[in-house]
């Protein structure tokens, strides 16, 4: 699948909703956004339970459903698990792959994710592959080393000739902590990461969106988005308020 949209504003709702919750809040963005801007993808990312609620409230929108996760196989034995067929049957385009809470709470590792992004690839979904180092790995100079080989875990199992994925650089210090990393600390890592995956492959690393995550809001947005190589947001806490998610939708399309 190729990404026909070069920035995005994605909601990760985490383990957060109600039916009643969902429908003010889906009701709430697109009464301030009654249409989209085809050069900005919006997507929201609920819980398994309530896709086919989103599916409904989407309906006629230009907004893009999104899943947390999935799983690696595409069915059989493994109670409990989603896999990536199942999700584009009730209407999800997109999943995030590889997200910091997974990698620290469920242990997925780098080769379990590459394995996501395969099964996401191979179910016609866009996958969102989330990456980003420690606060340790920062103060021990690591950063650069652990994106690269959380990035590698997955580029060589991609056909980067022919294959697209979203990439979301969260450092996990700047998760749900209302203190996002600084502008220099972005633009640094972020033209890190889009020189690197031009060295892999040219065209894909000049077309791959690449997407900041953590602690972004309404108020940050627009210095956030600014930055060059920052294609858009990848939002938690920001993401349940629809004023908030509105304005930094906004924010990354004044500067696309
Ligand atoms: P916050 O925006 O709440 O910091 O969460 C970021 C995140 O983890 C998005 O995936």
């Amino acid at each position: 699948m190729a990404v026909a949209i070069k920035k995005w504003v994605i909601g990760n709702w985490k383990l957060q909703g109600s039916q009643v919750f969902n429908k003010e809040l889906v009701e709430g963005i697109r009464a301030s956004l009654p249409a989209l801007d085809n050069r900005v993808g919006m997507s929201v990312c609920p819980v398994f339970p309530y896709l086919i609620q989103l599916a409904d409230l989407l309906a006629g929108s230009s907004m893009v459903l999104g899943a947390q996760t999935l799983s690696e196989h595409a069915k059989g034995a493994y109670t409990g698990e989603v896999a990536g067929p199942m999700l584009k049957d009730v209407g999800v385009a997109l999943v995030l792959v590889g997200h910091s809470e997974r990698r620290a709470y469920q242990g997925e590792s780098n080769e379990l994710i590459g394995k996501k992004v395969r099964a996401a690839l191979d179910a016609g979904l866009l996958p969102v592959l989330c990456i980003g180092e420690t606060k340790q790995e920062r103060d021990a100079g690591e950063t650069r080393s652990v994106l690269t080989g959380q990035l590698d875990a997955v580029l060589s199992l991609l056909d980067l000739a022919k294959e697209d994925m979203v990439i979301a650089y969260e450092p996990r210090w700047a998760i749900g902590t209302g203190v996002s990393a600084s502008p220099e600390m972005i633009a640094e890592v972020h033209g890190f990461l889009r020189s690197y995956l031009i060295g892999k492959a040219a065209a894909f690393g000049a077309r791959t969106p690449l997407l900041y995550g953590g602690s972004m809001n309404g108020s940050n947005a627009d210095s956030i988005a600014a930055i060059k190589d920052v294609d858009g947001g990848l939002i938690g806490s920001a993401a349940l308020k629809a004023d908030e998610f509105v304005a930094i939708y906004q924010a990354v399309l004044a500067c696309a």
